[in-house]
């Protein structure tokens, strides 16, 4: 019944379609609902039409009140972007961020000028999570890898999407296909960690990314066994800083309460020595030769105790000979 109401209100008004309307009589500057033409003009999308997002603006007709301007009711209609961000649409109905718009990450629509431009402002990624992750926000912000990115301008930096992956898929970091999640993380800090070429740049090692492989709690996070420490338990996701500041985490003065986290009674003994010691020449020179001192002192120390036990017990089968003999004659 409505169907047929629509249809024969439709036939009744004379309307204007798409080639003859000009959206910016009523849209422009002095108009209702006025857009900003000019950064409109300006933006990535200056060469659409409106009604590539507006469908159905265009049936247009003359009056005072919305429902009678667009009788196709846009209110409510959501523009649309599927035909041409179908990927990101999709993937972003299916993410932990499902219940936002477009807009609530890259502001409003009309004004993509390349300056709003997320994916080429790394730097600025942030700044639209903080409306949201602000406490997450700001740990970033003074962390390492914050200060690095944003106050340095060092690009091998990671933004939040270096270590969460695509935002428009992002999953809650209890999901295993998230490179948060737990089984993950020593692969996701390794991108950047494990790379000779970006550490080089940088001033900084692989060292560590490789002695954590050889340790105990890596090669047990690599078998599945979830409860040994990743990067992130030690180090912190978002308040990652230097060793010598003690306001870290892996400070000698908060090595304890770090490692107590997991192994109770821990004391100033785990502070001991160093944490990331590699068994690579090239990387750690003494702790390579403490490595191989040992090696020969346990190896050398076997092999004199076999050498001596044997010596050992071939003179105990002579002597036993030598008395069988003596009894005999
Ligand atoms: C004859 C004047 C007129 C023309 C031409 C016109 N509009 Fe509108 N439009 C309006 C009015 C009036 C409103 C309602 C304003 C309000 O609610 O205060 C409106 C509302 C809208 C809205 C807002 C919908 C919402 O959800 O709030 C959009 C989007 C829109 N128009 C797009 C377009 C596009 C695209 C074109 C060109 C194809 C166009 N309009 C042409 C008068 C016009
Ligand atoms: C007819 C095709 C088309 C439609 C429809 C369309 N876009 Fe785009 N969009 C583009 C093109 C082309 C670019 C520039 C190239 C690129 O980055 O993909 C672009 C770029 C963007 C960017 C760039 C962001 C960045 O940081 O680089 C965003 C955001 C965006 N579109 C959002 C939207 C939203 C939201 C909608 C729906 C309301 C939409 N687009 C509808 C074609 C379209
Ligand atoms: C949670 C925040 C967030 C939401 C929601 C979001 N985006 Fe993005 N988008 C970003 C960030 C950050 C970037 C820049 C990083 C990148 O290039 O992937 C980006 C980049 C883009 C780009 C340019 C990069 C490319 O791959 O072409 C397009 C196009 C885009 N977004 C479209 C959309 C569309 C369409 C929607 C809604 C369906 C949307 N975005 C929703 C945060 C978001
Ligand atoms: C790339 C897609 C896209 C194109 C092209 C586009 N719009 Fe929009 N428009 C949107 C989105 C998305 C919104 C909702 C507000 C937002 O998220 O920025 C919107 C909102 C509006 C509104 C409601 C008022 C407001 O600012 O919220 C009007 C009116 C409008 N658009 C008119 C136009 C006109 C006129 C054109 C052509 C000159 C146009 N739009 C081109 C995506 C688009
Ligand atoms: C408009 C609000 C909003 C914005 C903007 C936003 N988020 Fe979110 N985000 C949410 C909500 C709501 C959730 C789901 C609730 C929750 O688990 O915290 C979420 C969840 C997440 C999660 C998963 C948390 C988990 O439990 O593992 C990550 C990761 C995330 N967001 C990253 C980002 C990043 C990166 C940005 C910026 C590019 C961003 N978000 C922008 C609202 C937002
Ligand atoms: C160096 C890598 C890295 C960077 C950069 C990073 N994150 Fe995370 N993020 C993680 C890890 C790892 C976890 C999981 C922590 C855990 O399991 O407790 C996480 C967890 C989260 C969560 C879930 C809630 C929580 O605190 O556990 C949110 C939300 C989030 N990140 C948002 C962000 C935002 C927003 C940014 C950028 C400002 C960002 N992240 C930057 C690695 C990172
Ligand atoms: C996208 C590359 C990248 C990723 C991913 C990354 N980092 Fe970094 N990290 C860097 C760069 C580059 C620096 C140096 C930043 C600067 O000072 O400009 C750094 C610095 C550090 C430092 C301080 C080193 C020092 O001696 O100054 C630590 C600790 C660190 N990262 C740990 C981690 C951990 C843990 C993860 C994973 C949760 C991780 N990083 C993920 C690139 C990365
Ligand atoms: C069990 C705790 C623990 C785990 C797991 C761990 N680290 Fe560390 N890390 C430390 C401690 C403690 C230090 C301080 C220096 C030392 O003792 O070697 C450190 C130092 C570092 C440094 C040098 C920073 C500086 O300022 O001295 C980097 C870079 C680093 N770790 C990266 C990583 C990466 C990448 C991973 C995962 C692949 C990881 N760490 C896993 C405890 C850990
Ligand atoms: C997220 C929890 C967690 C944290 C944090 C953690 N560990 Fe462990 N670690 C484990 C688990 C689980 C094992 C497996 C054996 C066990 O249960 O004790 C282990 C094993 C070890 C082992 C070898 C086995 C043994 O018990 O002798 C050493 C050594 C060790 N951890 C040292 C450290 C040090 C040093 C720190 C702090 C810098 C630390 N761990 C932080 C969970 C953790």
């Amino acid at each position: 019944m409505k169907k047929i109401l629509a249809l024969l209100l439709f036939c009744a008004v004379p309307l204007v379609f798409a080639e003859d309307i000009n959206c910016l009589d009523c849209h422009g500057k002095d108009g209702d609902l006025p857009i900003h033409v000019d950064k409109f003009k300006n933006s990535v999308h200056s060469d659409l039409a409106c009604t590539d997002c507006h469908v159905g603006a265009d049936k247009v007709k003359k009056g005072e009140v919305f429902e009678e301007v667009h009788p196709d009711n846009l209110e409510g209609k959501t523009p649309q972007c599927t035909e041409c961000h179908e990927e990101k649409v999709k993937g972003l109905a299916k993410s932990v961020h499902s219940d936002l718009s477009c807009s609530d990450c890259h502001g409003t629509i009309h004004d993509l000028t390349d300056d709003a431009l997320l994916s080429q402002n790394k730097f600025k990624i942030h700044e639209v999570c903080s409306d949201c992750h602000d406490e997450v926000v700001e740990e970033y912000v003074n962390s390492v890898h914050g200060k690095g990115l944003i106050e340095k301008k060092n690009q091998d930096s990671p933004s939040c999407l270096d270590c969460h992956g695509d935002i428009h898929s992002v999953l809650p970091k209890d999901n295993e296909n998230s490179p948060v999640f737990r089984g993950n993380v020593p692969q996701t800090c390794d991108k950047c960690h494990d790379n000779e070429e970006i550490m080089k740049r940088n001033g900084l090692r692989t060292k560590q990314s490789e002695s954590y492989k050889e340790d105990f709690h890596g090669k047990m996070i690599a078998l599945g066994l979830l409860k040994a420490a990743t990067c992130a338990d030690c180090h912190t996701a978002h308040n990652i800083l230097k060793s010598s500041n003690p306001k870290s985490t892996v400070n000698k003065k908060n090595v304890p309460k770090t490692c107590g986290k997991c192994h109770k009674g821990a004391n100033e003994n785990y502070a001991k020595g160093n944490f990331h010691t590699s068994h690579k020449y090239k990387e750690d020179k003494w702790q390579w030769i403490y490595g191989l001192f040992f090696f020969f002192l346990t190896t050398g120390t076997m092999v004199a105790l076999i050498i001596h036990m044997a010596l050992d017990a071939n003179a105990r089968l002579r002597e036993k000979r030598e008395k069988k003999k003596e009894n005999k004659e």
